[in-house]
């Protein structure tokens, strides 16, 4: 804490804490984490609980309602998040633009941020079933991009979605149904990645749901605020990382150079890092990264996968528990340390993991926005401590 001597008369103290590590920039009532037990719930349920016995889509009625569906409720959302997933065909044109191998997050962030022009005369943001309306426009319609954006890539026609399949269901179909083929979805295939959006659903205030709140504390449109929580979310320190992961472990490659990795991140002139590992809230383990250890070999047995990067990350995890550097600094694996390799076996490209935790966080965003609104705070700004030159006079270009 500072004493700060602003403007004359104004004398007061605030918090230098770079990073927010201490630092609460609001209050909230929809994701519970106790870093040091372990403890993450959404609205009160254990994840482990909803891991197991919940659907996404259920899971996004509690986030941004509060509440579980009754049987009626939960219909009636599924129905209105399967209205909304197409896309403006113009979005189509949009995404013709970009360069044949831009990368995924950078198409998501450019293309939801061009639903505000779709979407912003008719939007009365003091109306909560408009809020609510974009709410869930933006949970359907995520998946709908994201697989454009892989098509886009792959140099695929368009695919449209099939509102007769669930919400995983519908995403793997327009991600992998090519007119040629016929493609059928698998169903574990469906509920593993209904189980990662689970639990990448929602994370209190992390770095893209903060970004989120700021912008949205602006009064801006709910889709520019979307749109910069993906951009947040793709740096490898945040959601990047579960790419970043699987690139490691293909770079460290066999078993034989888990040691010289080790080193690596231990060597503070070196800046390696072990990608998944280490959470700014977790400091015991991170109780998602408990059920995706267990799920990641489950899929991979379902699915008939046998991929040497488990066995990898497995051993790297073992090895990395065991060493001082990281036991004392409390760094343990965190969610996307295994999630990668699930999306592998499902068939996902590295390059587009973290537009699958864009899709799933996507409704833990929208229910900060929605929570925000309906609690208008202040505009978000923060202070600074200013260490640059003090008062100077401006010299001339010829007498520098
Ligand atoms: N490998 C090696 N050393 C590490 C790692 C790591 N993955 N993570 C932290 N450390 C070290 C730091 O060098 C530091 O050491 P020091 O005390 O000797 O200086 C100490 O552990 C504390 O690290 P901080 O960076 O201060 O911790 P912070 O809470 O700020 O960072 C973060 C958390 C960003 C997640 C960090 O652990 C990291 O970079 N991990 C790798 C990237 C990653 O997996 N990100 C995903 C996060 S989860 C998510 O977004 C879904």
């Amino acid at each position: 804490t500072l004493a700060i001597k602003g403007v004359p008369k104004e004398l007061g103290y605030f918090t230098y804490d770079p990073g927010f590590t201490a630092t609460a920039s609001c209050s909230s009532a929809i994701t519970f984490i106790d870093g040091g037990n372990g403890i993450l719930r959404y609205r009160g349920y254990p994840i482990e609980q909803l891991a197991k016995q919940s659907s996404f889509i259920e899971v996004a009625y509690l986030l941004l309602n509060g509440e579980l569906p009754n049987r009626a409720e939960f219909t009636e959302f599924r129905k209105d998040i399967t209205y909304h997933t197409m896309v403006h065909e113009k979005l189509n044109n949009f995404m013709a633009g970009f360069h044949y191998d831009a990368h995924p997050m950078a198409m998501m962030s450019g293309v939801v941020g061009s639903l505000a022009s779709f979407y912003h005369d008719r939007l009365d943001m003091r109306d909560p079933e408009q809020r609510m309306l974009a709410a869930k426009r933006l949970i359907a319609k995520m998946p709908t991009i994201a697989a454009a954006c892989y098509r886009h890539h792959m140099g695929w026609p368009s695919s449209y979605p099939q509102n007769r399949l669930g919400y995983t269901e519908r995403f793997l179909d327009m991600m992998f149904s090519v007119p040629a083929e016929d493609y059928q979805v698998s169903e574990v295939a469906a509920r593993a990645m209904d189980l990662l959006f689970i639990l990448h659903a929602d994370h209190e205030q992390n770095a893209s749901t903060s970004t989120v709140r700021l912008v949205g504390s602006t009064g801006a449109n709910p889709y520019a605020c979307v749109a910069s929580g993906i951009a947040a979310l793709w740096g490898p320190a945040h959601g990047g990382a579960n790419e970043a992961v699987l690139t490691m472990l293909e770079q460290i490659g066999d078993v034989s150079q888990i040691g010289k990795y080790i080193n690596k991140a231990k060597d503070k002139n070196d800046p390696f890092r072990l990608m998944g590992f280490g959470h700014r809230v977790y400091k015991n383990f991170d109780p998602r990264a408990a059920i995706i250890r267990e799920a990641a070999h489950a899929v991979l047995d379902d699915l008939g996968v046998s991929d040497p990067l488990m066995d990898l990350a497995r051993e790297l995890e073992q090895i990395a528990l065991k060493d001082d550097y990281f036991v004392e600094r409390k760094l343990y694996p965190n969610v996307d340390f295994y999630s990668g390799i699930i999306y592998k076996a499902l068939g996902i490209p590295t390059s587009m993991f973290t537009v699958m935790f864009a899709i799933a966080r996507t409704t833990g965003w929208v229910a900060h926005w929605l929570e925000q609104s309906a609690n208008p705070t202040p505009i978000g700004r923060p202070r600074q401590v200013y260490t640059g030159a003090t008062e100077r006079n401006y010299v001339g270009i010829d007498n520098r």
